[in-house]
């Protein structure tokens, strides 16, 4: 199937099979990590196409948050951190409110393709998140235990004022758990996808882009 064209981006952007480019931008980038490219089936989307959504979400943030004093932004380690600045720099540029950063680090994944449905808390938050607009982000929502035992695990801390979720990707065929996710950027379709933050075995965060590794690589463990 040949890549999706998009041209609006104030909405949640359903990526078909073939994936999705922003217009004039080919397929054709360099995909160099070397020794790995042949686990690179094909870009999802592109980095033109990230860029557009992602000002989009910070748009409709900015407007949510209007009467605000602050976001506390609650970044989940490793993967959203690309993501996370970028959303977090949109914001400012269209003035949104202040943002405090803290991190949290959950690991289920190990260095496996699936999910172990155990989810362990690796690092902490260090700021106080009492009576704070929390915003947690994410970059993808796959089964969504990680995501239903952080926010469990964030509201028994503290009472906060508010708690909203924002994740770049949601894959909602493999949920295990239902989690309502007030902020989405694309919905994928059943790939492992690696890139922009999201990796395969700690490979790819680096990339501009969202990849699809080959099913081949991952001995049907998607
Ligand atoms: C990945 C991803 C999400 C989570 C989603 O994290 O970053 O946090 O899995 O999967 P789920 O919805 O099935 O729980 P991972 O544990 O691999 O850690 P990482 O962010 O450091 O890569």
């Amino acid at each position: 199937m040949r890549p999706k064209v998009i041209r609006k981006y104030d909405k949640k952007i359903v990526v078909p099979e073939g994936g999705v480019i922003d217009y004039g931008e080919s397929l054709s980038k360099k995909i160099s990590t070397p020794g790995l490219e042949h686990m690179v089936e094909k870009i999802l989307i592109s980095r033109g196409c990230l860029a557009k959504r992602i000002r989009a979400l910070a748009k409709k943030i900015v407007h949510d948050y209007r009467r605000a004093e602050a976001i506390q932004a609650i970044v989940i380690l490793k993967g959203a951190t690309i993501f996370s600045a970028d959303l977090i720099r949109a914001i400012y540029e269209l003035n949104g409110p202040p943002i405090e950063i803290d991190f949290i680090r959950a690991s289920s994944y190990k260095a496996e393709a699936e999910s172990s449905g155990k989810v362990e808390i690796l690092i902490t938050l260090s700021d106080n998140i009492a009576g704070k607009d929390v915003l947690i982000l994410e970059d993808i929502v796959d089964t969504g235990i990680t995501l239903n035992n952080l926010k469990s695990y964030i509201l028994r801390q503290k009472e906060v004022k508010s708690l909203r979720i924002c994740s770049l990707l949601d894959k909602p065929s493999r949920r295990q758990q239902p989690i309502e996710i007030d902020y989405i950027g694309f919905e994928v379709p059943n790939y492992f996808v690696a890139g922009y933050g999201t990796d395969y075995a700690e490979h790819f965060r680096y990339l501009p882009f969202v990849i699809t590794i080959k099913p081949s690589f991952l001995e049907d463990k998607l």
